[in-house]
């Protein structure tokens, strides 16, 4: 294990009753010092892996390791972590010092040393001044704000932050993306963050884990993800995507909507099925003779910076297009793309599967 790596999964399984698992052999490394985010529809299982690392419930099988050592079985109370919770979970008949005190004078810390740390909490989450105001008082981003600093005036190693913004509106969940993610850089901290909205995901994570029904489909970094999804769920999950069907001829060759394309993925079975990914800012409308595909423009909308167009090919096929150039509804039109524009999925591989099979073509390519 890495020096840096703070919390390990290994094989994590999780089951209530006999049902089948919420999480299914779950296995990931946290490094310190890293903005982490789980992504993932409602009820996939996020919850479920902030709630074992805080210590709230325990694996039924595999083991869960904090700086080398399994913590299975250690009480929450002597774990190095803090949950920011999505209702905030805050002391509505006591101030906001008394709320961010609180966990040092359980801890019956000197009540010099508790001002001294939950002024600089405070002050970290640019509250100061606000100390005898009543939660009551305060809107809901200070409210989130008084939150992080419970969570950090405890000085943890990892804060846990489970779908913290997703009460406040559009413009406030923004600016506190923003925060967050400075308040994060600035103090250090290993936050694990949960969300199920892929752009908040994109937005703010070095890494990103993300998690279809108790299992993670995809990690990395947002372009990695953005960029290479593994398969249809991510690409269908991270961003808007143009998904067919279609078949590997060779190496660098790829077959879809009935015609042939060079492309720049290698490494499947020659005739292999595969699905492809077209991301509908990489395609560029173009007469229908310039076009690698042709398409019929069915409709149009504005979107401000630039227009969304969707199309459909001979065969029925939806092909959204995200031009600056705006097109004209109805018309026959072409759509031109690089070959780095298309991305082939291997029907239903999983991250593992997918690095194995590139490792093992490395092999084969340097053995030659
Ligand atoms: N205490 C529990 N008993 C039984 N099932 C539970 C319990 N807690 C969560 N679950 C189930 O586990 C699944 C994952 O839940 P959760 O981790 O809360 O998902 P998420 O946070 O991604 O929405 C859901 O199907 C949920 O109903
Ligand atoms: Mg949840």
């Amino acid at each position: 294990m890495e020096e840096s790596t703070i919390i390990r999964f290994e094989h994590v399984t999780k089951q209530y009753d006999q049902d089948t698992p919420v999480l299914d052999h779950v296995s990931f490394e946290i490094e310190k010092g890293k903005f982490y985010t789980l992504l993932g529809p409602s009820g996939c299982g996020k919850t479920t892996i902030l709630r074992l690392i805080a210590g709230f419930i325990e694996p039924s099988k595999g083991n869960i390791l904090f700086n080398g050592k399994v913590i299975n079985d250690v009480p929450a109370n002597k774990r190095q972590v803090n949950t920011v919770f999505q209702d905030y979970a805050l002391f509505p008949h006591l101030n906001v010092f008394e709320n961010v005190a609180f966990g040092l004078r359980i801890k019956k810390m000197k009540s010099a040393d508790i001002t001294a740390k939950v002024k600089e909490a405070l002050r970290f989450v640019n509250l100061e001044g606000y100390e005898t105001r009543e939660i009551s008082e305060m809107s809901g981003g200070q409210r989130q704000r008084v939150a992080i600093a419970r969570a950090i005036v405890n000085e943890p190693e990892v804060i846990l932050l489970d779908e913290p913004l997703s009460a406040l509106d559009l413009k406030l969940r923004t600016e506190m993306q923003y925060e967050l993610r400075e308040l994060q850089r600035r103090l250090g901290i290993t936050f694990i963050f949960v969300t199920h909205d892929q752009e908040e995901a994109l937005a703010m994570s070095d890494e990103i884990f993300v998690l279809n029904k108790g299992k993670i489909q995809q990690s990395g970094t947002p372009t990695d993800i953005y960029d290479e999804p593994i398969n249809r769920f991510v690409a269908d999950f991270i961003g808007e995507s143009n998904i067919v069907a279609g078949k590997m001829v060779q190496d660098f060759e790829v077959e879809f909507t009935g015609q042939r394309f060079e492309c720049v993925d290698q490494g499947l079975d020659a005739n292999e099925p595969v699905e492809i990914v077209i991301r509908p800012e990489d395609l560029e409308i173009t007469t229908a003779e310039q076009g690698k595909l042709q398409v019929r423009v069915d409709s149009q909308l504005f979107r401000g910076v630039h227009y969304e167009i969707c199309c459909y090919d001979e065969a029925g096929n939806e092909w959204l297009v995200h031009s600056t150039k705006r097109a004209t509804v109805g018309a026959e039109i072409g759509l031109y793309f690089e070959p780095e524009a298309i991305h082939v999925m291997r029907l239903g591989e999983t991250e593992e599967e997918f690095d194995k099979r590139l490792e093992a073509y490395d092999e084969v390519s340097h053995a030659e």
